[in-house]
């Protein structure tokens, strides 16, 4: 498989008022294209921190960052709808902002909306969304530029537990369908065994990779069906064993 991305002896310190705040101490790792990789920590462990220097928001780090020649889109833990914008015109911010917001693409993006049931919703505005529709919205608009690889910063957690576990197959298909590589940060053990080939468990702050799991079930398919499977527990546990609490 090809290397897409590269992570090298990444430090990350934040000067504050009070001082330095150390929040990613060494982190390196190497993502193959096609890859979902899932990073698990605990909260302030330095996770968003190290999507936001992934995704280009923040460039004041040491170490190094190499991506192929590559278009990467984001999708941040706060990340909203803008509730004057109906939801294709959400959908298509990121197109406008490239000046990619042709027909064509325009129409891309009306499928993938019909496609995740949102057919009767295109010309709706935000608030007359649930939660869930919402997300979907969201990730559809980080998905419209056609990405090489996109990177999700706990994309649910707004989300009840009914509703997050049926997103979290239909952004799997979405994410097969379209062969984008996935890094997916979540604090949600069993969510990231589920979804990803590769689980990477972070330290608390500040951050340094104290494990990583292949994740090799013994029947893949979706992720709710992933979590009745034999090997799930025995990834959870070790998961769960490395996770500081
Ligand atoms: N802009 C900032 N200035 C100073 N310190 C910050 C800043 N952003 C984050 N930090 C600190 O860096 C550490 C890591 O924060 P980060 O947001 O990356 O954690 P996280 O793992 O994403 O947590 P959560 O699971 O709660 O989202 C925390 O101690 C936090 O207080
Ligand atoms: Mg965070």
């Amino acid at each position: 498989m090809n290397n897409i991305l590269s992570i090298k002896k990444l430090k990350k310190k934040y000067h504050t008022l009070n001082g330095e705040i150390l929040a990613i101490k060494n982190i390196s790792l190497d993502v193959n294209e096609g890859e979902i990789i899932g990073i698990v920590g605990s909260s302030g462990c330095g996770k968003s921190t190290l999507l936001n220097i992934l995704a280009d928001i923040d460039k004041d780090y040491s170490g190094q960052i190499i991506k192929k020649q590559i278009v990467s889109a984001y999708m941040l833990q706060s990340d909203a709808l803008l509730p004057w914008l109906n939801v294709l015109d959400n959908a298509c911010i990121g197109l406008k902002l490239m000046h990619k917001d042709n027909e064509d693409n325009i129409n891309y993006v009306k499928n993938l909306l019909e496609s995740f049931g949102l057919k009767n919703f295109i010309y709706e505005y935000p608030n007359n969304l649930s939660g869930g529709m919402k997300q979907r919205v969201a990730l559809i608009r980080t998905l419209a530029i056609k990405p090489d690889i996109i990177f999700l910063d706990e994309p649910l957690s707004a989300l009840d537990y009914v509703t997050r576990l049926t997103i979290t197959d239909e952004i799997y298909a979405i994410i097969k369908k379209m062969k984008v590589t996935t890094i997916l940060i979540t604090h949600d053990i069993a969510e990231c065994i589920s979804f990803c080939d590769k689980v990477v468990v972070l330290s608390k702050r500040p951050a340094i990779i104290k494990n990583s799991y292949e994740i090799k079930l013994k029947n893949k398919t979706i992720p709710s069906l992933n979590r009745k499977d034999e090997l799930f527990n025995y990834y959870y546990d070790l998961v769960w064993s490395d996770l500081d609490k």
